[in-house]
């Protein structure tokens, strides 16, 4: 929803009759928040009603997955590099942390698909930790390479293809919703000029999807339908992403991270400024690598502090991360509210003095306490949160 988009051919005026070599097409109005919200208005070759069969399957971890039952309040640290995961895009994924308004999770497929998915339970968000490829989804193709946002919107079907090393993502699923915070817009919609990215940012679809036997498979066709996280599978007779064209403000679009603007104060600045999409009670943040801080005096590393309505998840994409100890690449911590926390022992000190930090890192922080699911805490350092201690004499 950054602004207007059109693919391929559309009638003038919505709502009237439109027809290709004489055959009139199917028009489909999909619209958010009842007929309120935002929508986009597609022209389908064949209407994408023709399933001719449906059934139920399951994706333990993913669909359904367990909550971890004994949750005492401290630290938590997911080392996801100690996920091994395999399959399709369906079957690789797993939900690691969740709350009633995001589901926090990993994909990491070892082979491309033929069916889609429909999530009828929220915005994704998905991060490419590893990989390039492109998503194919029902508004058009979305390239995507590492450390790109991908968003696709509810009840927008999609799948993942690659060529070559096999991708991983960190994927967060909006309940209500997920989109760029509405304090970057202006009353007309348009990014501000001190937002942390501009309009040009954004990578929107530029090619409708082409059928190909070889990419697609035949029919049936299989699209997988997500909602209440249970999933059922509607096998299609007719290849059902085949559009004339599209426009509106409902479209997946890519970002990449290392195009977000970092800020720099001239003492620390609270981790808000880092704030890149918002969704209904949790936001999710870029920490990119910066100039930092710059008053004589000034420390650069964050504060200890407890901010006392939210919990924090933090992802380990790159660079030194200079208030962790402990922590690499495909970390994942979970710091609860309730409890203050900040920089290990002498990670605070060190920073003194530093011109630019090379982190990289996503962030997420929810209103609603976040539980780990039993997926989550078998990957868990679960001594992490004693690793504050300052030991005798060290
Ligand atoms: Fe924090």
């Amino acid at each position: 929803m950054i602004q207007r988009h059109t693919l391929g051919k559309i009638p003038p005026q919505p709502h009237t009759a439109f027809y290709e070599d004489g055959k009139l097409l199917m028009e489909h109005c999909h619209t958010r928040e009842g007929f309120d919200g935002a929508f986009s208005i597609l022209y389908y070759r064949i209407p994408p009603t023709d399933e001719n069969a449906v059934e139920m399957i399951t994706i333990p971890g993913f669909c359904p997955f367990e909550k971890l039952e004994e949750q005492p309040l401290h630290r938590r640290h997911a080392v996801t590099l100690k996920l091994k995961l395999s399959g399709d895009f369906l079957d690789a994924r797993r939900t690691l942390m969740f709350n009633s308004d995001v589901h926090i999770g990993m994909a990491k497929p070892s082979k491309t698909s033929t069916r889609f998915l429909t999530n009828g339970d929220g915005d994704e968000l998905y991060f490419a930790y590893k990989g390039s490829g492109r998503f194919e989804t029902l508004l058009g193709v979305l390239p995507f390479k590492e450390h790109d946002y991908i968003h696709i919107p509810r009840g927008i079907p999609y799948r993942i293809h690659w060529e070559g090393s096999n991708p991983e993502f960190l994927i967060f699923e909006g309940r209500g919703f997920i989109d760029i915070p509405k304090e970057y817009r202006n009353r007309y919609g348009q990014i501000t000029m001190y937002a942390p990215f501009c309009q040009r940012d954004f990578r929107l679809p530029e090619n409708l999807l082409e059928y190909s036997e070889a990419l697609h498979g035949k029919a049936p066709y299989h699209l997988v339908v997500k909602r209440e996280d249970q999933l059922t599978v509607h096998l299609h007779q007719h290849f059902p992403y085949d559009l004339v064209g599209w426009d509106g403000y409902v479209y997946p679009f890519a970002f990449n991270m290392h195009d977000f603007h970092p800020k720099t104060g001239y003492i620390h600045l609270p981790p808000t400024t880092h704030t890149h999409f918002a969704g209904n009670q949790f936001v999710v943040c870029s920490f990119v690598p910066r100039h930092v801080d710059f008053a004589p005096q000034a420390i650069p590393c964050p504060y200890g502090h407890a901010s006392v309505h939210m919990d924090e998840v933090l992802f380990y994409v790159a660079g030194n991360f200079t208030s962790r100890k402990g922590i690499d690449s495909g970390s994942m911590s979970l710091h609860p509210a309730g409890i203050p926390h900040g920089p290990h022992p002498g990670t605070y000190e060190a920073s003194i003095g530093q011109k630019k930090t090379s982190e990289l890192a996503v962030m997420c922080d929810t209103y609603k306490q976040l539980y780990m699911t039993k997926v989550g805490h078998d990957i868990e350092d679960k001594d992490y949160h004693l690793t504050w201690i300052e030991k005798e004499g060290g």
